[in-house]
This record gives structure tokens, C-alpha cells and sequence, in this order.
């Protein structure tokens, strides 16, 4: 049976939140936002161990107690220039700690993701555990669609059918992600599934809720914390 790894890429500066402090480590309900994504992984009876990537110069990590995790947590200072390097550069350093197996499943997750739930975590890995590929969390486009030209003038209308906004955990073996990653040219693209498709494969998608939201801008932060507030009181 394949192992499940987690590898959270943290090595970003989230330049869109206009903060010093890189997003990763803002407090959201008392701890930084990274916790919570680590946490969920720990506790899931699911993963095997957690790969956190930093940066090379990041100051941030070690002000914190990270203990309650250190049966399943590993931490590694080799993030690049882009998201995708970063996880390029963990599934190597990875490889050289532990034992992975080129059929194990490695669950990519943006640590901007506070909101993952175990219910949501456990769905990914049931519903894709025989699939030849792998895939990801999505959520079906909601809102109508416009494309515009440099001047904020509408185009066109898009149609929204069939169309999803990606969010993660993706979920792909390792060789195959490793493989994809070294093939994309200067390490480019936005997230895992992209490099996947590049080598002519087709992911699943797997139906989300929008809970799972990226935090990029500053209000985003303010509803993670409504909503963790809200799950704390049920
Ligand atoms: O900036 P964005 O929200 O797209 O970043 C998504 C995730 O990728 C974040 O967890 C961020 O820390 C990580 N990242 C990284 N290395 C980079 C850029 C982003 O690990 N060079």
C-alpha cells in the first residue's frame, strides 16, 4: 500500500497582503496562519509525516514551539524563487530523509490555506486513492465570467460551464510530480496539476466547498478568523 506524504510550501512573501511579515506566519485565531494547515495533516491518521519548505533566510519558524508535531513534522530551509521550486526542492530534499517510494502519494497544500478540514483532507484521499493520475480539491465558478482588455472594458462573457477554480491539496506519486515539476520550464506555473497536465495527463477534480480559500488579500484574513470562530463554538 502507498504512503501519504504532506508537503506544505511556505517559502512565499505574499507580497498581495502588503505586509512585512511573509502571510505564512500572520496570527489567525492565536497561532500563525501555517499552524493550522500543519495541524490538519498531523492529525490525520492518513499521513504519514509533513514536509514544511522555508526559505533559506526564513527568520520566522523557529520563534515558535512546533513540539506537539514532532513525531510527524519535518522541516526543510530550501525554498526557490517560485512556488513551484519550492515544492521541486522539498520533494528532492524529502527523498534524501526518508524513505519515498516512487508510487507514494504526496499531498502539495499552499500553506495559505488555513482552512482545510479533516473531513475535507480525508475526502481528497478516499475519492483518489485508486486513481491512475491524481488530483485536487475544486469548486465549481460561481459568478459570471468577463474578460477584458488592459483597460478594465469588458471583452467578452465567458462561459462558466465546466469551468473550476483550483484550490489544494493536490494530490499526485511522487515520481510522476517529480517528474512533471522537472519538465516545466523555469518552474513557472501556479500550482502542481498544471505541471501534471503539461505531460498530456488529466487530474480529477474533486468537488469542494469554497471554505477552502486562499488568503491573499487582507479582508480574506478576516473571514478565516469568523470562520474558525464560528467552527470553535459548534
Ligand atoms: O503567493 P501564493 O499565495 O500563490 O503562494 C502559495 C503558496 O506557495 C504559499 O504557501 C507560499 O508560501 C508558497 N510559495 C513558496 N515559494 C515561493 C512562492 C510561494 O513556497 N517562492
Amino acid at each position: 500500500m502507498p504512503n501519504y506524504y504532506a508537503l506544505i510550501p511556505a517559502a512565499g512573501y505574499g507580497a498581495r497582503m502588503g505586509n512585512q511579515l511573509p502571510k505564512q506566519y500572520l496570527t489567525l485565531a492565536g497561532h500563525p496562519m501555517i499552524y493550522h494547515a500543519t495541524r490538519t495533516f498531523c492529525e490525520s491518521p492518513q499521513i504519514k509525516r509533513v514536509f514544511i519548505v522555508l526559505s533559506p533566510q526564513d527568520p520566522e519558524w523557529k520563534k515558535y514551539d512546533w513540539d506537539v508535531f514532532s513525531d510527524k513534522l519535518s522541516v526543510f530551509y530550501c525554498g526557490g524563487e517560485t512556488r513551484a521550486e519550492s515544492v521541486f526542492n522539498g520533494l528532492n530534499t524529502a527523498a534524501g530523509h526518508f524513505a519515498i517510494e516512487s508510487s507514494d502519494w504526496i499531498l502539495v497544500h499552499d500553506a495559505a490555506r488555513p482552512l482545510l478540514t479533516q473531513h475535507q483532507l480525508s475526502q481528497l484521499i478516499d475519492e483518489l486513492a485508486d486513481d491512475a493520475i491524481g488530483g485536487l480539491l475544486a469548486v465549481p465558478v460561481a459568478d459570471t465570467l468577463k474578460r477584458s482588455g488592459a483597460d478594465a472594458r469588458i471583452l467578452q462573457t465567458e462561459s462558466r460551464e465546466h469551468l473550476w477554480q483550483a484550490q489544494t491539496p493536490q494530490m499526485f506519486r511522487y515520481a510522476m510530480l517529480l517528474e512533471a515539476l522537472n519538465n516545466v520550464p523555469e518552474l513557472s506555473i501556479t500550482d502542481d496539476a498544471s505541471a501534471i497536465e503539461a505531460m498530456g495527463h488529466h487530474p480529477r477534480l474533486v468537488h469542494n466547498k469554497s471554505d477552502n480559500f486562499k488568503i491573499t488579500y487582507p479582508q480574506d484574513l478576516a473571514l478565516a478568523e469568523l470562520i474558525m470562530q464560528q467552527r470553535n463554538q459548534q
